[in-house]
């Protein structure tokens, strides 16, 4: 089976005519790649996963499955196979039950000539308890599963239909955290075992940067920016991008020298940042721009010495050790700067509450916010 393209166009969901979920979305799934919907609770993940799966209507725009639009066709004719946030598994059948109930209520077994054997049937499910790490685990019941084995059988029967388009819904959200990251891997090879086109929703920006080909950030069932991780980590679009994913010092100021790839930023109280800069802003353009905890860097001089550098000095307020990193707050006369320092560098790890130092980050450490450009 060819992975399949999905394409959501122009997309809204009100939920009656007070509760817009979802507004004006439009995304692009390649063939065999992992999406993310990444946002806070209730804007709007599990809505576009539902429109996706046929679960609820379209107010506007239009789904597309390989080219084809299927807004009229039933959720059991899409071919998708869902683990829904408040998935379950049928507590009174084993797992090869809950397995075969999948295949036999899907449309495998229908688009055939023929339905599937009960060998045929026995051996599908050992193929994919097997993908999913479960080999012998086919007599057991739900109740007798730990979490993270619930999930695998879930995932297994999400497949077992050989769905082309894959849903997952905060699948690990009630695992602690190492099950987690255990199975975010897991799931991630599977993915790619299998090739199939999946969007996985997570409000957890790790699970999301670590998981995808690409995330999507929705924030009040809008989409702020759809990109590759690292993108949306080193250069997000806008505010709440930065502010969701990752932590960031912020600034705002006033464009007031500009060359061309760099610009200088004058803060209103005076202090002023170079700052590597691509896009259009002018002189005179009100702008923000945010600064990476683990891009600055914290020096004991009294003074700037590296001109190239931005530099401000400060006051050593706040420090909270973090196993292989430390994490200082510097109040400063632009406010307080927070640094993230690995504790394995000469002289970083101690730093006095009190002390004086000099904070400083590079002109390519700083990251201009589009979406404040115009005010
Ligand atoms: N059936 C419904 N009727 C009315 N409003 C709904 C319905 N389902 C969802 N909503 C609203 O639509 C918005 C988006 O909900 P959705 O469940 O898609 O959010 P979410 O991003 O999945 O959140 P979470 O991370 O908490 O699961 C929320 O404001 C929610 O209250
Ligand atoms: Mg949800």
């Amino acid at each position: 089976m060819t992975a399949a393209l999905i394409e959501l166009r122009s997309v809204a969901k009100n939920y009656g005519a007070a509760a817009k979920a979802v507004h004006n979305f439009s995304l692009t799934v390649e063939p065999g790649n992992l999406v993310t919907l990444l946002g806070p609770s209730g804007c709007g993940k599990t809505t576009i996963l539902r429109l996706i799966a046929g679960l609820e209507d379209l107010s506007e725009g239009e789904i597309l499955i390989d080219g084809q639009a299927i807004t009229h066709i039933p959720t059991h004719k899409r071919q998708l196979g869902m683990v829904a946030q408040d998935y379950a598994l049928f507590p009174h059948m084993t797992v090869e039950q809950n397995l075969a109930f999948g295949i036999k209520s899907s449309q495998l077994a229908r688009r055939r000539q023929a339905p599937l054997s009960s060998l045929q049937i026995k051996e599908r499910i050992g193929q994919l308890l097997s993908l999913v790490g479960l080999d012998g685990y086919e007599r057991r019941r739900p109740a007798q599963l730990s979490g993270g084995q619930k999930q695998r059988v879930a995932l297994a029967r999400a497949l077992v239909t050989e769905p082309r388009v894959l849903l997952l819904d905060e699948p690990f959200a009630a695992l602690d955290k190492q099950l987690r990251e255990q199975l975010q891997i897991e799931v991630r090879r599977i993915q790619a075992q299998v090739g199939i086109t999946t969007v996985f929703v997570t409000h957890d920006q790790n699970e999301a940067l670590a998981m995808s080909d690409r995330v999507a950030v929705l924030n009040l069932g809008k989409l702020e920016q759809y990109a590759s991780p690292q993108q949306i980590y080193d250069e997000p679009a806008t505010r709440f991008v930065a502010e969701f994913v990752g932590r960031n010092n912020f600034f705002s100021g006033r464009i007031t020298e500009r060359s061309a790839d760099a610009c200088r930023v004058t803060l209103s109280e005076g202090t002023e940042f170079w700052l590597q800069c691509k896009s259009p802003v002018l002189v005179g353009n009100q702008v923000q721009f945010s600064v990476r905890p683990e891009r600055v860097r914290i020096s004991r001089v009294a003074a700037p010495v590296d001109a190239k550098l931005n530099s401000l000095v400060g006051v050593v307020s706040h420090t909270v050790y973090l196993g292989d990193r430390i994490d200082v707050l510097v109040d400063t006369k632009v406010g307080v700067m927070s640094a993230n320092i690995p504790r394995d560098q000469p002289g970083q790890c101690n730093w006095t509450h009190g002390e004086s130092v000099c904070v400083e980050f590079s002109p390519g450490a700083g990251t201009l916010l589009p979406d404040v450009q115009s005010m």
